[in-house]
């Protein structure tokens, strides 16, 4: 492999920490510390000096610090001239504002707008909230979906007829993808969102009568949209032996309380951001750094990274 350098900012030590030992290198020689007021302070203590560098920082909560965070670091490796700066965002936070909806920012090319000037070479990802966040972007972005690895966790424990089940017409593709790896099939629920934390599935798309149900989403936030599907799908005489599969484990506020029924057996999500919970029986947290180690091993390298999820 080429010489190269992967730092990692405060969001998801633990994630950085196996990418390493993955690589089976040393994370980055670098320091993070708050001053009094609040204000971010980064510093290298190696050279970067013609090297690419990958800095691993998810824009997890609390979106706005990390993502400050990762600015500074950003703007460090470039006046220490670095060759090349490959920001690794296994979560992309503000993703969900994609579009305007009347006077509103959108968010998620804000974000792009703000890593760009600061002098992001390169973005890699793990299944950002929509497709389009590639679009804000001038540069290469790619990619990666945690859908193999999360299917390969699960896929021994799903009963028979099971049926994978889309919270909503946005995650249409991605539960069709799921399915495809699972061969199984795609029920889909229509939600209206009443606020920020409340939605309500309007109609449910094909017959989950007596049938177990895995229901899929790209992140699990305040649990809400899962909560709320899960109840109508038991409404619609879907058996009690429900599972929920997720990129992104957020699981903030009352997330836990609202998806620890009988009802829901287990619940997998990967450790993008930090999971807060490693002492829920229900959840289970399908490790991604091999699959970022690999995308690093092969950007390196000059792989393709097409083939790797
Ligand atoms: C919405 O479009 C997303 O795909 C998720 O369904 C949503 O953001 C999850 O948030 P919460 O867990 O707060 O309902």
């Amino acid at each position: 492999m080429n010489d190269f350098v992967l730092c990692a900012g405060t969001a998801n030590p633990a994630l950085a920490e196996a990418i390493a030992q993955g690589l089976g290198i040393a994370l980055g020689d670098v320091q993070v510390e708050r001053f009094p007021d609040g204000e971010v302070h980064v510093q290298l203590f190696q050279s970067v000096r013609h090297k690419p560098v990958f800095i691993l920082q998810p824009t997890a909560p609390p979106v706005d610090t990390h993502l400050v965070e990762l600015l500074a670091f950003v703007d460090a490796c470039r006046r220490a001239d670095a060759a090349e700066i490959i920001a690794i965002l296994p979560y992309y936070g503000y993703g969900r504002s994609d579009r305007r909806n009347g006077r509103e920012p959108i968010a998620a090319s804000m974000v792009a707008t703000c890593l760009q000037a600061v002098g992001v070479d390169h973005l890699l990802l793990v299944d950002p909230h929509t497709p389009q966040i590639e679009g804000f972007f001038d540069l290469p972005v790619d990619s990666l979906s945690a859908a193999g690895l999360l299917c390969e966790a699960m896929r021994a424990h799903l009963p028979e007829n099971t049926v994978v089940v889309a919270p909503d017409a946005g995650r249409v593709k991605m539960a069709t993808d799921y399915a495809r790896r699972l061969g199984l099939p795609v029920i889909v629920l229509h939600k209206e969102r009443v606020s920020g934390s409340e939605t309500h599935v309007t109609h449910i798309v094909g017959d989950v009568r007596d049938r177990s149900c895995l229901l899929v989403d790209d992140m699990i936030s305040t649990g809400g949209t899962m909560a709320e599907s899960v109840q109508a799908l038991l409404e619609a005489g879907a058996r009690p032996d429900i599972r929920l599969a997720a990129t992104h484990g957020l699981l903030l506020g009352e997330a836990r309380k609202k998806l620890s029924r009988n009802e829901v057996r287990e619940i997998y999500v990967t450790d993008t951001v930090a999971v807060p919970y490693r002492d829920w029986p229900a959840l289970r947290i399908v490790p991604v750094a091999p699959l970022i180690a690999s995308a690093i091993e092969r950007f390196v390298t000059d792989g393709s990274l097409h083939d790797l999820s």
